[in-house]
């Protein structure tokens, strides 16, 4: 199965990857699904949602910042380097991912569009504006406040919030003329992330999963290949 993945990456020229939690696992980063996921001990509704940062600011910034100082501590792993060898080897290529942890950009992959946004920057939900704190070294203590006074939120896409029109429109573009999709370490059970393999099958493209368990997704696959992504994807890179 693997010879053939890297037989149609060696074939393509417009490459798409969509990833989610599962890439960052082997980089000491949790999932939010599965045994042991995010979603196993806290609930999505009371940390995740606009509502849930509107009734308790405070809890909502402990559990992130609980989350950047995990991320702060842990490094991009072998397959976030791996699609940075990848994006190297085709004319086109574009990287979705719905990881908030900014490690695709820490390994070095220069076209990459967040989903659902990035847990080192912040807006203010008073004036809207946006700020970046991927240098940090040190999570946020309490809630952070913004020049103007009011009070900042992650900048990242909660439950029940849009997703920014441009990254979309961008992704559905692209999706167009993709003739490989590469779909890495995500359940594929949110929307609307799971319905871009779909998108991606009804326009031709060939699809290639890589994940330790099969999801929903599998079933219409080309090309499943069951096993950690920080194995598989550097044997991909190092085969093309
Ligand atoms: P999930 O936690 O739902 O799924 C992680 C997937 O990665 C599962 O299918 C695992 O089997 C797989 N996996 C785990 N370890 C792996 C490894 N080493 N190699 C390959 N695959 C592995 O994470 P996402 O699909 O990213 O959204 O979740 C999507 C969204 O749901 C997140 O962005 C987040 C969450 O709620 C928001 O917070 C808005």
């Amino acid at each position: 199965m693997i010879t053939r993945a890297i037989e149609t990456l060696k074939n393509s020229t417009s490459l798409f990857v969509l990833t989610g939690a599962g890439i960052s696992a082997a980089s000491g980063i949790p999932t939010f699904r599965g045994k042991d996921g995010l979603w196993k001990k806290h609930r999505a509704l009371d940390l995740a949602t606009p509502q849930a940062f509107n009734n308790n600011p405070a809890l909502v910034w402990e559990w992130y910042h609980w989350r950047q100082k995990i991320i702060l501590r842990s490094k991009p792993n072998p397959a976030h380097v791996a699609l940075v060898e990848l994006e190297t080897k085709v004319k086109e290529y574009l990287l979705l991912t719905q990881n908030v942890d900014n490690l695709h950009q820490r390994a070095g992959s220069r076209h990459v569009l967040e989903l659902h946004g990035n847990i080192f920057r912040t807006q203010c939900i008073q004036c809207g504006i946006k700020a970046s704190h991927a240098d940090i070294e040190t999570p946020f203590v309490g809630i952070p406040k913004c020049s103007c006074g009011g009070m900042l939120r992650p900048d990242v896409v909660w439950f029940g919030e849009p997703i920014p029109p441009s990254i979309w429109q961008t992704t559905v573009d692209f999706l167009n003329k993709a003739d490989t999709v590469i779909i890495c370490g995500t359940s594929g059970v949110v929307w609307p992330a799971a319905a871009l393999p779909e998108m991606a099958k009804s326009k031709g493209s060939t699809l290639i999963e890589i994940n330790i368990e099969a999801t929903p997704i599998s079933q219409m696959v080309d090309i499943f290949l069951g096993g950690k992504s920080s194995e598989i994807l550097p044997k991909i890179a190092a085969g093309i």
